[in-house]
């Protein structure tokens, strides 16, 4: 059985564990969330030997070249040694300005980090409890004109994370932000391109950074907007949105509900990304983003790239939960 030695301590590995199962199975706890290769919170940093590549897929190269890699990700052959010290992991203490009830189900925290803060609209962060429970949550601020770091947070039901930031955190509490990750982002070198955004729930939030750095870009080509919820609970933000795009010809909002209520006659009754491939059943030339449901961006992703997208076009965040 190969030996993991973690932090000057040896533990048994199964063979094909990876280095985040077989710390968890020993009682060692860890940062982690998604366990899947997306969030980036199980990073850490080999200490003599070069990780599998696969433990370090999304990783930029200056970490890949420190050997830092991701520990759900990482099943080595042999005897391995593992840290979690290094100067990326450094956290950065942020403030809380405000938790604002945006509906029942999503609240909006504005954070003021401690010191100069760079990032791209779209970009996620981790956030870190004082107990060390980590999760990964969407800038949908503009590093440029918004002098605060804001995510919207969908509360779920025995949500370890989510129900304490609507129940308990404070403006004036202190809480730990990693630096920011992520390619969902604007390119603004192609302002006539058409870009098409499909978001479930809270995955509008990345969204709602994409599309305000195009628009302050100039960008001149349509962007289209699928917003998708399952009741009203979860579609936030309407009136903004409604209002950029009376503001802005090229841009166009659907709003979409799964099961509409009385009331809701004002939006699109199906759910966002069937109504985006119904509508726009060729997607050569476009640039896609698709944020929230895994399952939903895993289905749009392939579907528009079927549809003519080029799979370098198309930018896909999972908000995948931690496995129970
Ligand atoms: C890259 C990335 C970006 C993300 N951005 C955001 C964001 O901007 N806003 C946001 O609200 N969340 C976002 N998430 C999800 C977020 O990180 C947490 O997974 C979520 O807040 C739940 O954490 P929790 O600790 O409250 O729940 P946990 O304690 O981890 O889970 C408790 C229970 O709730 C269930 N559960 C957890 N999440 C979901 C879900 N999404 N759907 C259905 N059941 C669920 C779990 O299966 C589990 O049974 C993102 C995830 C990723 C990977
Ligand atoms: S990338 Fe490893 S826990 Fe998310």
């Amino acid at each position: 059985m190969p030996t993991l030695i973690f932090e000057k301590q040896a533990y048994q590995r199964n063979p094909e564990e990876t280095v985040l199962d077989c710390l968890l199975r020993h009682g060692v706890s860890v940062p982690h969330s998604c366990r899947s290769g997306v969030c980036q919170s199980c990073l850490m940093r080999s200490i003599d030997s070069d990780p599998p590549a696969a433990a370090q897929h999304g990783l930029k190269d200056s970490l890949r070249q420190q050997r830092y890699f991701l520990a759900c990700a990482c099943a080595p052959e042999g005897d391995f040694t593992a840290t979690l010290s290094g100067p990326v992991l450094i956290r950065f203490p942020a403030r809380v300005i405000s938790v604002e009830k945006l509906s029942r189900r999503i609240a909006r925290v504005r954070l003021d980090p401690a010191g100069a803060f760079d990032y791209r609209a779209g970009q996620f962060i981790n956030l870190a409890r004082s107990d060390g429970l980590t999760r990964p949550y969407s800038l949908a601020s503009l590093p440029y004109t918004e002098d605060f770091l804001e995510l919207h947070v969908a509360r779920h039901e025995q949500g370890r994370m989510s129900s304490w930031i609507h129940d308990e955190l404070q403006p004036g509490d202190e809480i730990a932000v990693s630096t920011p990750i992520g390619e969902c982002c604007y390119r603004p070198e192609q302002p006539k391109q058409p870009l098409l955004l499909v978001g479930t729930g809270c995955g509008l939030a990345p969204l709602y950074g994409v599309i305000r750095d195009a628009l302050h870009h100039g960008h001149t080509g349509p962007i289209w907007l699928y917003h998708g919820s399952r009741d009203r609970e979860g579609l936030y933000l309407v009136e903004e949105l409604r209002g950029l795009a009376r503001d802005h010809d090229n841009f166009n909002y659907v709003p979409c509900l799964d099961s509409p209520a009385a009331g809701d006659e004002d939006v699109t009754v199906q759910r966002a990304h069937e109504a985006a491939l119904a509508r726009h059943a060729d997607m050569k030339g476009w640039r896609v983003f698709l944020c929230g449901h895994p399952e939903m961006v895993k289905q749009t992703k392939i579907k528009t790239y079927l549809a003519g997208a080029a799979l370098a076009d198309i930018h896909a965040d999972p908000f995948q939960s931690a496995a129970p």
